[in-house]
């Protein structure tokens, strides 16, 4: 095989011209065993984010860093094993409803997740509020939690596409964050590295989601199911809103009690909604339901209590506090509550998402650098939402601050600057805007 001609590669793909495999596959190989040093990789990393790829590059990208490290093969070792990848949101606890309630219905679910990124909330965080819960699993442990309690959420291991580790910590420090191949195959080698034999995506579109516009949304959930083309993990994506924090709480304890909330059924009905709308179509592509019968098999495990006796024997199985379920006071508490009043009578138009979700980083709840520490009890109540009615001086949020002093007048005015409230009730927005496949 002739050797890479890493300056021609880089000049070419600067002309926009596209790449063919084996050059995407040496580059990603070479530069995985540090015989491309980082400055060459960064040209490349910015020459795709303004060209973009071709569909074959693009699938080439992925397949590359996905055999930089680890393949799992889940599918080969389960009769039916079930992932879940979300693009991240404000108040997103989707991944944690749906996984004791999709194994309370007999369907094994495991996901190698993240942490907090940017304005989200990180799913790993908001499990590490449970006292003693364990998020870095080994392959052993991770197998075993499924053997256990039917689900598992665990840190991607350090032999998981290596290739994206190092790729991703380049993006972050040279603009190259937001480019719709780069995130595809960032997602997708992590993905289709663990092998699951079908994965649902939920791609957040609106001001909370890293994809604003309705169509970038749509071509980013495009290109991440044809990435998977030929990979043996069936993928179906679902493009939800992300235009307000889903359900009442944004953070890290208050996120794991919403979440326990919805499995006993009092949740709020938005969470019910979206995680419904994923468990369904993650039911009928295990290829034993329909959608009528994952419908029913949902209610069930819900009515029953069985969704919830799955997520306490989970939390148990990774060494979690089972006992939080019944007791909330177990969990870090918020020192103080800030009360936010409406200034005005009238309809809610408008949370801008980014804002509540930078605001929620603010308060502690999330990182503005790596090695910062997460105050599991800071966070946000939304306690009234856009297309809500609301007279002066009601309670419209609620600011819950862990440990360290905070001017209340100061959060209360840097809250309602990013909401906004008019006369007439804005249109209201659907919460599941596209099922595609
Ligand atoms: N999440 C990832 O894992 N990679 C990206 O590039 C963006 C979001």
């Amino acid at each position: 095989m002739s050797e890479l001609n890493v300056y021609e590669v880089l000049n070419r793909k600067r002309r926009g011209a596209p790449l063919d495999t084996r050059e995407i596959e040496q580059f990603i190989e070479r530069y995985t065993r540090g015989e491309i040093p980082d400055y060459q990789m960064s040209a490349l990393l910015m020459a795709i984010a303004i060209n973009g790829m071709t569909a074959e590059e693009m699938a080439t990208l992925t397949q590359s860093m996905l055999r930089s490290g680890d393949q799992w093969h889940l599918r080969s070792e389960y009769d039916f094993i079930a992932d879940k990848h979300s693009t991240g949101g404000v108040g997103d606890k989707v991944s944690l409803v749906l996984s004791p309630w999709v194994a309370a219905c007999g369907i094994p679910i495991g996901m190698l997740s993240g942490r907090g990124l940017g304005h989200t909330g990180g799913t790993l965080d908001k499990l590490e509020a449970i006292p003693g819960f364990n998020a870095r699993l080994s392959r052993e442990e991770f197998d075993q939690s499924i053997a256990d309690s039917g689900c598992v959420i665990s840190t991607s291991t350090e032999g998981i596409a290596p290739a994206d580790k190092k790729i991703y910590a380049l993006r972050d420090v040279t603009g190259t964050v937001e480019s719709l191949p780069l995130i595809t195959a960032s997602i997708m080698s992590k993905k289709l590295a663990m092998g699951a034999s079908a994965l649902i995506l939920d791609v957040k579109t609106g001001s909370g989601a890293f994809m604003r516009h309705y169509q970038d949304s749509k071509a980013l959930a495009q290109s991440l199911i044809a990435a998977a083309a030929g990979s043996g993990t069936r993928v179906e994506a679902l493009i939800t809103d992300m235009d307000r924090p889903l359900g009442v709480a944004a953070g890290n304890a208050n996120e794991i009690i919403e979440t326990i909330e919805v499995l006993k059924g009092n949740g709020p009905a938005d969470v019910e909604e979206v995680t419904r709308a994923q468990a369904v179509r993650t039911l009928v592509m295990s290829g034993k339901f329909d959608d009528a019968s994952a419908a029913a098999a949902l209610d069930d495990a819900l009515d029953s209590g069985r969704a919830l006796e799955q997520a306490r024997k989970w939390i148990a199985a990774q060494g979690g506090d089972p006992a939080i379920v019944d007791d909330y006071s177990l969990l870090p508490e918020p020192r103080t509550t800030i009360e936010v009043k409406a200034p005005q009578s009238g309809f809610i138009t408008f949370i801008d998402t980014y804002q509540a979700g930078m605001f929620t980083v603010d308060l502690g709840a999330g990182r503005k650098k790596a090695d910062d520490v997460i105050d599991y009890a800071a966070g946000v109540m939304f306690d009234r939402k856009t297309g809500d009615e609301v007279r002066a001086g009601d309670t419209i949020a609620r600011i819950q601050l862990g440990s360290g002093h905070r001017d209340a007048d100061e959060l209360t005015k840097r809250y309602l600057a990013f909401v906004t409230f008019g006369d007439e009730k804005p249109e209201e927005r659907p919460l599941i805007h596209e099922h595609l496949v």
